[in-house]
């Protein structure tokens, strides 16, 4: 079983990289969508409920899990793997799109993501650890996890809330990396507005990485059920 961790429904967005490329295994999602939004709440407080989210889910039997939000990982990947569950796998999605970043040779990229990632300089701080030549504008697009979470995909006022915050970037940002799991829903609409740019989503560059990790670790593979199976469970009946 790999299993799933996000705020609400942006991490069936990663999800669905890793079953397009690793459809064999079985996969738990786990969506705290009693408590979401996280992308506008304090430190400490996205802290501990990623920490409960995972705690929860090693109680239910989880051997890896993978924190599917960018907000989550920016605040307590560190903290859970060194301090609260060093002898556990936990994978976040902040690293493999920092390293997307790093390997596309790119000088100007912007990242667009939720308040607290931002804050965070979850990106910049990570790209900049490699090569600080890279720059990295970090904008927070706060109403689009409200809307997406209503359902609202596209359409007149994505458009709009996309509009205003594309244009904070530089024109001359040559890829734009989506720094948070809900972002993929409204994609072609930022293909829309910014048509030169190239999209980085670190989802999918998660599910590359993982699958080249299990080549690299066959003893791990080997404990992941096959049978290509999904279960959901969400902290709210929904
Ligand atoms: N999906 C989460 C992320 O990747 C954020 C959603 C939220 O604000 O709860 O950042």
């Amino acid at each position: 079983m790999i299993w799933f961790f996000d705020s609400w429904i942006g991490g069936l967005t990663v999800l669905h990289e890793f079953r397009k490329i690793l459809p064999e295994y079985d996969y738990i999602y786990f969506g705290d969508n009693a408590r979401c939004p996280y992308g506008s709440l304090d430190d400490a407080t996205i802290r501990q409920y990623t920490e409960e989210g995972v705690e929860f889910l090693f109680n239910q039997g989880a051997t890896i899990v993978i924190l599917a939000c960018n907000t989550a990982t920016a605040h307590a990947i560190r903290y859970l793997q060194q301090v609260r569950f060093p002898d556990r796998k936990i994978l976040g999605v902040t690293i493999p799109g920092a390293e997307r970043i790093i390997e596309g040779w790119y000088s100007k990229v912007g990242v667009l993501a939720t308040e607290s990632t931002v804050r965070n300089r979850a990106y910049k701080d990570r790209v900049h650890i490699i090569d600080s030549t890279i720059q990295i504008q970090e904008i927070a697009a706060p109403e689009l996890v409200p809307l997406i979470e209503s359902g609202v995909f596209e359409g007149e006022i994505i458009a709009e809330v996309l509009q205003t915050h594309l244009a904070k970037f530089d024109t001359d940002i040559e890829a734009i990396l989506l720094g948070c799991t809900h972002y993929p829903y409204v994609r072609s609409t930022i293909e829309q507005i910014r048509p030169d740019l190239d999209i980085i989503d670190p989802g999918y560059e998660s599910a590359k990485k993982f699958a080249s990790y299990l080549e690299r670790h066959p003893d791990i593979e080997a404990k992941i059920g096959k049978g290509g199976n999904l279960k959901e469970i969400w902290s709210k009946k929904i």
